[in-house]
């Protein structure tokens, strides 16, 4: 066992140029820009076009990320991707931008655990630093998410956003790195989201694309109710572990799926709102990409300083949840 901390060395994040705004979708469906603020907090997403893709953002993201880490790409030992909305079946989208970036001696797959995947992501490259099996990696939240919504569910089609974050990890110095991981899955609440068709047991045809089944289907109040006490709880216990209380933390980056939920978050755990960061309003939900996405634009507005307590947290379809605790 390396005695080594992993740390992230670099960020990055990058999304389409095009945005789809709440009256955009007061057009499209029947909802309002008051009813989606109100019980959302999103005025806006980033949507890709029919000619950009997931891999695309994710290669932008993961360029800064290296650069940024002051590494070169082929001393990269893993790519992760995470993703439910690959480029393709085969091969993985982490093998894709592997060789987009020249990182040809790292291992590279995919990894689909919906929001919660680039918390897993950062779980798995930790313990691969820890362990001395690689010195750095790259893990990549990345999603086109506007591929599978339903844009006559008025339910759903305000939520998601596209985009992907990326973060460079290698070994810390000091005290200083990735303090204490925690993720959960629990497969019983399988059809709180998920998408039931287009994969091996609903195949693909056009009866079932004519019926939409590739589409995202939710039951936004129950999967409201346990991403509030999943990622509360979760947030306690990497904490616990770590020796540290609530009011430790310097900044607080939780799943950006709804500012309600975020702010019930808070409210659980008894933490300042001055110090939860929300991007809510101007990404939606982008799902994997969202807690890499915020972490960059938390580094680039300087809310983090060397020593500072960073916690993470996510929770998602599968359902899955995850939380982090990282002395920057
Ligand atoms: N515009 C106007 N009315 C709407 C819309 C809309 N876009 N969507 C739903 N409604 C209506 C419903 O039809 C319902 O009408 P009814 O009372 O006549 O039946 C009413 O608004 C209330 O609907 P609810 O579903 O109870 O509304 P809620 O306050 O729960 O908000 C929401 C729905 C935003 C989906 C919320 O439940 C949520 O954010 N849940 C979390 C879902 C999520 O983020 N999923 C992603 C993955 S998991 C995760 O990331 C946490």
């Amino acid at each position: 066992m390396a005695d080594v901390r992993a740390a992230i060395l670099g960020t990055g994040r990058a999304y389409p140029e095009g945005i789809l705004t709440n009256a955009d979708l007061e057009r499209m469906v029947e909802t309002s820009d008051e009813w989606i603020t109100s019980r959302t907090g999103i005025k806006e997403r980033h949507r890709a076009s029919e000619s950009e893709y997931t891999s695309m953002f994710a290669v932008e993201a993961s360029r800064q990320a290296i650069e940024r880490a002051r590494i070169d790409p082929i001393d990269l030992g893993l790519v992760i991707c995470a993703t439910v909305s690959p480029d393709q079946i085969l091969p993985s989208t982490g093998c894709l931008i592997q060789a987009e970036l020249g990182a040809n001696r790292a291992a590279a797959f995919d990894l689909a655990a919906a929001c919660s995947g680039f918390l897993y992501g950062l779980t798995l490259a930790d313990m691969m630093i820890r362990t001395g099996q690689t010195r750095y990696a790259l893990v990549i939240g990345a999603e086109v998410l506007s591929r599978y919504v339903d844009f006559t569910d008025r339910s759903t089609c305000i939520l998601f956003g596209d985009g992907a974050g990326a973060a460079v990890l290698g070994p810390a110095e000091g005290d200083r790195g990735i303090l204490s991981t925690k993720i959960y899955s629990d497969g019983r609440y399988a059809e709180q989201l998920y998408s039931p068709g287009g994969g091996t047991r609903v195949k693909p045809t056009a009866e079932t694309l004519a019926q939409g089944m590739h589409y995202f289907k939710m039951k936004g109040n129950e999967l409201f109710k346990m991403a509030v006490r999943s990622m509360a709880d979760v947030s306690t216990e990497v904490l616990n572990e770590a020796g540290y209380k609530p009011e430790d933390v310097k900044l607080f980056i939780p799943h950006q799926a709804n500012q309600r939920i975020t702010d019930a978050v808070a409210s659980r755990l008894n933490v300042d709102s001055s110090i939860v960061y929300s991007n809510i309003a101007y990404h939606g939900n982008t799902s994997s990409a969202s807690v890499p996405i915020a972490l960059d634009e938390c580094i680039e507005k300087g809310k983090v300083s060397e020593g500072d307590l960073v916690l993470l947290a996510s929770f998602g379809g599968g359902v899955t949840w995850g939380g982090a605790l990282i002395k920057w």
